[in-house]
């Protein structure tokens, strides 16, 4: 257990150069992208993580070749039936956020059948991001607040939050970009206001329980103080 860790979202960038480096198709670097995926999913359990957020196809991602999207989606079916049992038995609750309503009916059915399966677990809280945008979620919170027949004008924080798909989850305590990136492509806008973000140049194939952990460590190592003064976080001021 870290302290004042909860929530570790990531944004598994680099499948595509790691493949490229090694002379192979961009799906072959989505295949190993899916068992990192698995093995950081173990290893956060391990360490005692309560909710993981794997950011694993936005919004944006329709616009890559098609042939690129299909070999997603049957890469995300396979990771499914492969996995499922695993993931049931060791206590992991699955969770997607994102707008489903565009993929293939067999997936979204398959989904929600995983969904439903793992829903009696507690011991991490694995979210997947499919079709997610932040700009996207935020859009779709605001038509359930007006469909919900919510006065506007006195909107709070709180009303707002339990419309985004993350309504289950707090905000993330820290965010991981592997891949080299310095940006955040449409992730948890709303979510990440106060999170610690962690970037690294190792590609998301590359990533495994030893990088986690200097994540981690760099984590422990932070001072997080809301808006407030490191004398009032350290109760050094009277
Ligand atoms: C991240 O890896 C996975 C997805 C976006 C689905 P990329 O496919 O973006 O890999 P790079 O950035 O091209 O190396
Ligand atoms: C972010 O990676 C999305 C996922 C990891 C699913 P991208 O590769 O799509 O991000 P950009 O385009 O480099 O910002
Ligand atoms: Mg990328």
């Amino acid at each position: 257990m870290i302290p004042g860790l909860e929530h570790v979202a990531i944004i598994m960038d680099g499948n595509g150069r790691w493949a490229k480096l090694r002379g192979l198709s961009r799906l072959n670097g989505h295949e190993q992208g899916a068992q990192a995926a698995r093995r950081i999913v173990e290893a956060a359990r391990e360490r005692g993580i309560t909710y993981l957020t794997l950011y694993a196809f936005s919004s944006e991602n329709w616009n890559r070749p098609s042939s690129e999207v299909e070999g997603l989606f049957r890469l995300l079916e396979r990771f499914i039936d492969t996995e499922i049992h695993r993931l049931k038995t060791s206590g992991v609750c699955i969770h997607t956020i994102g707008d489903m309503s565009r993929f293939p009916e067999t997936l979204q059915n398959k989904i929600t059948r995983t969904l439903q399966e793992t829903s009696g677990n507690t011991e991490i809280h694995l979210s997947i991001a499919l079709n997610y945008g932040g700009r996207d979620e935020i859009i779709r919170a605001i038509q359930r607040v007006g469909r919900l027949g919510v006065n506007v004008t006195t909107l709070d924080e709180q009303t707002f939050s339990d419309q985004l798909d993350t309504s289950f989850m707090p905000d993330p305590d820290l965010m991981i970009r592997t891949g080299g990136e310095w940006r955040i492509s449409n992730f948890l806008l709303w979510q990440m206001a106060y999170t610690e973000i962690y970037f690294t140049d190792i590609l998301w194939p590359d990533f495994d329980e030893n990088a986690l952990d200097e994540a981690l460590t760099w984590f422990s190592g932070r001072q997080r103080r809301f808006g407030l003064t490191s004398e009032q976080i350290e109760g050094t001021t009277s």
